[in-house]
């Protein structure tokens, strides 16, 4: 049986968030440049988007560019930047037909004017849509997150508008930019490397973490699908004993 077919629907995650890795390896293993694995990474998404619309999955974060990869070779990042602005460009038909509602976070100010605009096109054009909520993470680090959130609680605490006492971890939520998004409960990480990379620091505090030494061109529709069901077989505890949760 497919694992598509062993999915418990009513206990699918509400948020699932990927770090895509393995591009740069993925195009080397053929003698090819970087870059061709970046240019095949976006057919990965484009079937692992398709895949969670086929579930019904309500947020999917997918880890695009960090902070730290603006330290990349200029020529690579200038690739990425310009494979992003025509993909998005060429994917807004296909959000609309999939009822996706494009998202992004991270300091968006660092990307190119002419990529930004192609974003924030595609981020207003399907903004009506009410299906799954698809949030790239661009230019983003999760470090820079949490001390944006301190400082805007900072200023709002200066100008008299929040009391100290009354700062707690919603309030803290409410001032990340996830402050609309439910915390993911599945983080999967490809290409075999069992690390965070800054990604989500807060959000993922209570996370099931998925490893899969696939790299990311490689990885489909049906890895995600296994590794929900991989998350549906764990017992998530919060704490408590395994008495108590059953
Ligand atoms: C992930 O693949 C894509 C980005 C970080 C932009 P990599 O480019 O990191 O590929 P590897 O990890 O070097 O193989
Ligand atoms: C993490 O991958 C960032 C993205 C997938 C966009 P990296 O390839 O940049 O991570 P490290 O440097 O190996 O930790
Ligand atoms: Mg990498």
């Amino acid at each position: 049986m497919e694992y598509k077919d062993q999915i418990d629907l009513p206990r699918m995650p509400n948020h699932i968030a990927i770090i895509m890795d393995g591009n740069g390896r993925w195009a080397k293993e053929q003698g090819k440049l970087r870059v061709f694995g970046h240019h095949n990474g976006v057919l990965s998404v484009r079937d692992v988007v398709e895949g969670a619309c086929e579930l019904d999955l309500k947020y999917l974060t997918l880890y695009t560019f960090s902070s730290e990869n603006w330290n990349r070779p200029k020529l690579e990042v200038m690739a990425i930047m310009e494979l992003m602005v025509s993909t998005i460009h060429k994917e807004i038909n296909n959000f609309m037909k999939k009822n996706v509602r494009l998202n992004a976070i991270g300091d968006l100010d660092m990307l190119p004017p002419k990529c930004l605009r192609e974003l924030n096109k595609a981020i207003e054009t399907t903004s009506v849509n009410t299906g799954l909520v698809l949030t790239l993470a661009l230019s983003y680090s999760s470090r820079r997150e949490i001390v944006f959130a301190a400082k805007s609680i900072a200023a709002k605490v200066q100008s008299g508008q929040l009391n100290i006492d009354d700062i707690n971890e919603e309030v803290f939520e409410n001032n990340l930019y996830t402050a609309d998004m439910p915390d993911p409960e599945l983080l999967i990480r490809t290409s075999g490397e069992y690390r965070i990379s800054n990604y989500l620091l807060w959000q993922i505090a209570y996370a099931e973490l998925y490893f899969t030494s696939k790299l990311w061109p490689d990885f489909r529709k049906e890895d995600l699908y296994e590794a929900i069901y991989n998350y549906q077989k764990r017992e998530r505890r919060f704490g408590m004993t395994s008495e108590q949760v059953n």
